[in-house]
């Protein structure tokens, strides 16, 4: 029997290989984390990360080719394929810091690898890592292999949370990078024979080891591009009192540019796009391509540029100041149908108000209080490290911030509401009654262009939509970032 292992039990390492072992009932898949909690979690009948689909797929095969271990040496010594699906953050000091990728966690990955294998392995690269990742692995694993033969592989993961499952069972393509050499075509073989078991042979890509690695990293980048161009056009439509919904229909009935990834928001956020960008921009400086990164440096300018026109939109239109009042915030996951909250808009724009000393109530249907306070409190990029080695700021934010179970709850008596992600629930909540309960004149700020403005603006709010022509109210208020 092919026993496979990944490293690294997260938001990619569990749904991956929960899919791999449905898919393939005839290996044995293990996923193991140095973190007891995930790994008690993912045993238990609530699993650490919310993802839709994910309980059944678990159910259906734990315990059987299923298993989940913080036994890490044990089951890499077993495994024919290591999967390394480990944290890496941006680096926060010393070289590189604030773009380069820390790859503290795959060195001591790989290290742990060549100490504890007594046979030859595939390692598979599931983590983003920057181009050329796989040629410093290979030189730690052959350095230390004790004569035992190690195949890098690049698999990059291009799962979006939310739809975790549905991407995994239908993806676009998946990518599999390897050395041109017999060996090295031999692992890509290996590996492709085991996504064949549901992924059609042509959708799998093989391309050698570097173009796979650049490829997410390009990928996430044009992701990314996508929002903060329609971002930046949202701001020139509200100057100009054209629609953003149908700037953007217009330009994506275009079938070269087509129409997905084209919503105005708040910003982008989660663990990957801007991470992958700075990667990306540290790589091309480091290219001597100051002008491509210069580039790609303005992708997440924008994105910044975005949450903070945002915040500063909230604070104008209450009379240049929030100070004491009460700001609903609805939604802190960085999009819906997801309780993760890693790089969510959510964190800059409380983070702005409560600067400008707003009392915040926060309800997310996901995302649990503890989780809300710790993202309010970290220092930048440190989410991406082990929960254990998280810096918490001493200073606290309790007193401005208060984290309720229902939307009705944290708009009560509030001067304004802001709608930071696009859960369905907030669709058809009944705004008659939040207004009946919220203090006047009563503001709602819609990140997501997901509220019916010309209802609301019929019960009596002003309200303030994305890329939208804007209300009277707001227009001798402009938000200046
Ligand atoms: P995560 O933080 O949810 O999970 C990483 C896990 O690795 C943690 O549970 C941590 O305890 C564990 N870990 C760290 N060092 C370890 C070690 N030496 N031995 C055993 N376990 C160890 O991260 P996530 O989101 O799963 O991301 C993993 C990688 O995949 C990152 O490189 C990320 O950029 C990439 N990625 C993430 C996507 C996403 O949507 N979250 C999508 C595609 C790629």
């Amino acid at each position: 029997m092919v026993k496979i292992c990944c490293i690294g039990a997260g938001y990619v390492g569990g749904p991956t290989m929960a899919v791999m072992a449905l898919k393939c009932p005839e290996i044995e898949v293990t996923v193991v984390d140095i973190s007891e909690p995930r790994i008690n979690a993912w045993n238990s009948d609530r699993l650490p990360i919310y993802e839709p689909g994910l309980e059944d797929v678990v159910k259906q095969c734990r315990g059987k080719n299923l298993f989940f271990s913080t036994d890490v040496e044990k089951h890499v010594f077993e495994s024919d394929i290591v999967f390394v699906s480990v944290n890496t953050p941006t680096k926060t000091q010393g070289l590189g810091a604030g773009k380069a990728a820390d790859l503290t966690y795959w060195e001591s990955a790989a290290r742990m690898i060549a100490d504890v294998s007594k046979s030859s392995k595939i390692v598979v690269e599931k983590s983003t890592v920057p181009v050329r990742t796989a040629e410093a692995i290979e030189k730690i694993l052959t350095h230390n292999s004790k004569g035992i033969e190690f195949q890098i592989l690049s698999n990059p993961e291009f799962l979006a949370e939310g739809t975790a499952i549905k991407d995994l069972y239908n993806p676009d393509r998946v990518l599999i990078g390897g050395r041109d050499t017999a060996a090295g075509q031999k692992a890509i073989k290996a590996l492709r024979d085991v996504y064949a078991h549901w992924v059609p042979v042509e959708q799998i890509i093989c391309t050698n080891l570097w173009s796979a690695e650049l490829s997410k990293l390009a990928a996430n980048a044009f992701l990314a591009q996508r929002i903060s161009s329609v971002n930046a056009m949202s701001a020139l439509c509200e100057a100009t009192g054209a629609d953003v919904t149908q700037v953007a229909h217009a330009v994506g009935t275009d079938t070269r540019i087509g129409p997905k990834f084209l919503n105005a928001s708040v910003g982008f956020g989660g663990s990957c796009f801007q991470k992958d960008i700075l990667n990306l921009i540290y790589i091309c400086e480091c290219n001597g391509l100051p002008e491509a990164a210069n580039y790609w440096k303005q992708v997440i300018k924008v994105n910044d540029y975005q949450k903070i026109r945002f915040a500063n939109r909230v604070v104008s239109s209450m009379f240049n100041t929030v100070s004491g009042k009460k700001i609903a915030i609805l939604g802190f996951a960085f999009k819906k149908d997801t309780g993760d909250t890693r790089e969510t808009p959510a964190i800059d724009v409380c983070n702005r108000l409560v600067a400008d000393k707003a009392k915040l109530s926060i309800y997310d249907p996901q995302v649990l209080e503890e989780q809300i306070r710790r993202d309010l409190s970290m220092a930048r990029f440190d989410w991406d490290h082990p929960v254990p080695l998280q810096q918490i700021k001493a200073e606290g934010i309790s007193e401005q911030v208060n984290v309720l179970s229902d939307a009705y709850e944290a708009t009560k008596d509030a001067h304004g509401l802001c709608v930071l992600t696009e859960w369905d629930e907030f669709k058809s909540l009944d705004f008659k009654k939040i207004f009946d309960n919220m203090q006047k004149p009563a503001f709602v700020f819609d990140g997501r262009n997901i509220v019916d403005a010309v209802k609301l603006r019929e019960i009596g709010f002003i309200v303030y939509s994305i890329g939208k022509p804007l209300d009277s109210w707001l227009k001798d208020m402009p938000a200046v970032a």
